[in-house]
């Protein structure tokens, strides 16, 4: 599929030219939509191209898979049906016994898997504050714990975690590190150039961009044993991403770099204005100089920080509640990673066991015009929306 006339320069420039494909037989600069499930044999029996039949290795998936690697500056990447397909993927390659570390206040959906799914099925967690390579660090079996897993910036309170360090404190005791990297995308961080072995989005949000694609990806450092476990692991239980969807995520990708620099200057403005707001009892946002994550943030974040923020609402949630119920441009929605402004109230979706504050709003910063924020009304107040 790929014309092998890669411009070997800037990311942007990759993702923008979809690393230059041109169709050899019509000239098209946009790939075609792949829906084949079979892939023919020669007279002689053997295969026209590596493709055997779409659950194992869909054609489809050649362009956006190779684009991803070389946007994460990895060995190969593999796309799943879902961000939860594919973080799931990494845990079903260990074994019954492995020990594992996770951060517990990151997308609370990990957690409650690895409860009920992963520990009855055989795997021993560890749970550890969000942010603490400390607790990482005493958290970790020599030789039992065969994978640490991480997510940087968290999601919804925006904690920021050492990626270097923490991929120190890993491989120290042999184990892997996996990054959560959906909230920074790779083109505000690349955890495997930190040291990580494993990247992983949700393309549902930045990579994909547009709210229309339910998607997830991996990014491997090495193309070894384990990654062949998780691969054949996808190719196995069979729920793959769709054709059309692969090829919207590719589309998506194209645009990332110009979404999410003006995202993170939207969220960044956003966070600056309402830093100490009287009527909020924070900001949370590794852009800001007084974030606890700002330090590290700014080593391993490279053009912004991120389109997310959450703010905490003096008054608890109903104070939160009746503040987002006056918003008129920022939809009340769940998601992030789109082209629209969304808030949403975490404590409601995440249900009564949630370890997220019940004041705290997250909002996804994308459709801000720049000439935010807007000039004071008559009372002297903002308007509550842009
Ligand atoms: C940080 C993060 N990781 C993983 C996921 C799961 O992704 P998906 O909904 O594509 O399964 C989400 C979903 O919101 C998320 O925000």
């Amino acid at each position: 599929m790929n014309s092998g006339n890669e411009p070997k320069n800037r990311p942007e420039t990759l993702a923008a030219r979809a690393l230059g494909w041109i169709d050899p037989a019509t000239g098209a600069v946009s790939p075609p939509v792949q829906p084949s499930t079979t892939y023919a044999r020669g007279p002689d029996y053997k295969l026209l191209t590596p493709h055997i039949y779409a659950r194992p290795e869909s054609a489809a998936y050649d362009q956006p898979e190779a684009l991803l690697a070389r946007l994460e500056n990895g060995a190969a990447a593999a796309l799943f049906a879902s961000g939860m397909a594919a973080t799931t993927a990494v845990f079903q390659a260990l074994s019954p016994g492995d020990h594992v570390i996770c951060q517990e206040d990151i997308y609370f959906n990990l957690p409650k898997w690895l409860r009920e799914w992963a520990r009855p099925w055989g795997l021993g967690v560890s749970f550890v504050p969000t942010g603490n390579l400390e607790a990482i660090r005493k958290a970790v079996q020599p030789n039992q714990t065969r994978l640490v897993w991480i997510e940087t910036p968290a999601n919804p309170t925006w904690t920021v975690t050492d990626i270097a360090a923490a991929a120190e404190i890993a491989h120290h005791a042999g184990a892997l590190l996996a990054v959560d990297s959906t909230a920074a995308s790779p083109v505000l961080t690349r955890p495997i150039e930190l040291g990580a072995d494993l990247a992983m989005h949700s393309a549902t949000k930045y990579l994909n961009g547009h709210s229309d694609v339910l998607a997830g990806a991996l990014v491997t450092a090495r193309d070894d044993a384990f990654w062949q476990r998780i691969k054949t692991n996808r190719a196995m239980m069979g729920g793959v991403l769709g054709t059309f969807e692969s090829w919207l995520l590719l589309r998506g990708m194209r645009t990332l770099h110009l979404r999410v620099r003006q995202q993170s200057q939207s969220a960044l403005a956003i966070a600056r204005h309402f830093q100490n707001h009287p009527k909020l009892a924070g900001v949370n946002y590794p852009g800001l100089e007084n974030d606890p994550g700002h330090e590290v943030a700014k080593r391993q974040m490279q053009g912004g920080f991120g389109g997310m923020l959450s703010l905490r609402v003096k008054g608890g949630a109903a104070a939160a509640l009746a503040f987002v119920s006056r918003l008129q441009l920022f939809v009340r929605a769940t998601s992030l990673g789109g082209v629209e402004s969304l808030i949403e109230h975490r404590g409601s979706i995440e249900g009564p066991d949630s370890p997220t504050p019940q004041d705290l709003l997250r909002a996804v910063a994308a459709s801000l015009s720049p000439q935010w924020p807007p000039v004071a009304d008559a009372h002297g107040s903002p308007p509550p929306d842009h």
